[in-house]
């Protein structure tokens, strides 16, 4: 296991308050698949560079097992890493790459050649280790910088945004090969990316990074369906969670959450604290959750189509408020069933136990996520 108590990064001349890391607490079991997402500079290759030794932490400790390692070296801690440039050797061949680490460990010439061409059966590339890597494809040049780090056997795999240099339909093949590599060998693995489609897809857990702190750290689907917070409900999920502003108040036994648009009753299953009420919300809805209804009820909220996108598996709809009151814009998610045409005006229905209320006084806090 490792874990990262209270982890505090300041780069040398920063000011207080605008940390790289700030109080990150982690822990990734052994065998797991770990992915580090979120957006540019929220300090995800600043945690890797520590994991790996490459960085000290201003405070906190680091351990493997139970082990403080914040003073062990990088090359005692027994990682493997991949950077963004694979940063491979250009004048070495294919095989002297793979076999470079355990000749830095003073491994015999042919033992190193042995384990080089193991691993790079592994990850099938044992036919091209007599190539230089400008001779290798993008995606061929990754699995020699993951040869690389695997074949000295790590406890640990850090990856750094290993699959950006990739066109994306070599991006889904090498990220399937990762992790069945990883299933594989059992390696604790670490990745960071700022791309969700990814680190949902090949994760046991993600932890969702913002401002040097974490937001969430779960499985993908309860990010997905859970959020703890607003940041987190905003910034998975494409296209993205509609929000919107409201306040919730109480009328009779029910309560109710009030938009410029509408009204929207919260089940009896979701009910808020008393001490919520009168508050200000944001109402966060997923394109998917939101649904036309042929038979408007009383609920039914009314929209009118602004603009359809044709996504190829579905129709993106924008809509807005018919009156003109509002300049309020929400997406709608739908087959490619239903024959729509733009100004068209809809009833619009949400999905009861699907919605999201997040408190504005409260950093974003969502109100219903233990529900
Ligand atoms: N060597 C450095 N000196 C000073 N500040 C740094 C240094 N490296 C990173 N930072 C700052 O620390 C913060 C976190 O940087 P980091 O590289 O960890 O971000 P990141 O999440 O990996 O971003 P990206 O997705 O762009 O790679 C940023 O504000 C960045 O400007
Ligand atoms: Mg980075």
């Amino acid at each position: 296991m490792i874990s990262l108590v209270n982890i505090v990064k300041d780069y040398d001349g920063k000011q207080m308050g605008s940390r790289a890391v700030d109080g990150l607490n982690l822990e990734i079991a052994k065998g797991e698949f770990v992915a580090l997402l979120g957006p540019s500079g929220c300090g995800k290759t600043t945690t890797l560079m520590m994991l790996a030794g490459l960085l000290k932490p201003t405070s906190g400790e680091i351990y493997f097992k139970d082990k403080l390692v914040n003073h062990v070296e990088p090359k005692d801690r027994n990682i493997g890493m991949v950077f963004q440039s694979y940063a491979l050797y250009p004048h070495l061949t294919v095989r002297d790459n793979i076999a470079f680490p355990l000749r830095e460990r003073k491994m015999a010439k042919k033992d190193a050649y042995e384990r080089a061409h193991a691993t790079s059966k592994i990850l099938q590339i044992d036919h091209l280790l007599d190539r230089k890597p400008s001779q290798l494809s993008g995606g061929q040049q990754q699995r020699v910088a993951m040869a690389r780090a695997l074949s000295k056997d790590p406890e640990i795999l850090l990856l750094d945004e290993p699959m950006s240099n990739l066109d994306s339909r070599l991006k889904l093949d090498v990220r399937d090969e990762i992790r069945k590599i990883q299933r594989k060998l059992g390696v604790t693995t670490i990745i960071v990316t700022h791309d969700q489609e990814e680190a949902l897809a090949i994760s046991d857990r993600v932890a969702i990074l913002n401002g040097g702190k974490i937001q969430q750290y779960a499985p993908p689907s309860e990010l997905f369906n859970h959020p703890s917070n607003l940041f987190v409900g905003s910034f998975l999920g494409n296209p993205p969670m509609n929000l919107i502003d409201g306040v919730v108040e109480t009328r009779g036994e029910q309560q109710w959450i009030k938009t410029m648009l509408f009204e929207l009753e919260i089940p009896q299953s979701r009910r808020l604290e008393e001490q919520h009420m009168g508050k200000e919300v944001k109402l966060g809805v997923r394109p998917h959750d939101l649904f036309i209804t042929e038979q408007p009820t009383e609920a039914a909220i009314k929209l009118q189509i602004d603009l359809i996108e044709h996504l190829g598996n579905g129709q993106l709809i924008k809509l807005t408020d018919p009156a003109g009151q509002s300049d309020m814009m929400i997406r709608l998610l739908t087959d490619n069933e239903k024959q729509l045409k733009e100004h068209e005006t809809l009833s619009v229905g949400i999905r009861p136990h699907k919605f999201h209320l997040f408190d504005m006084t409260d950093e974003g806090r969502n109100l219903l996520q233990f529900q």
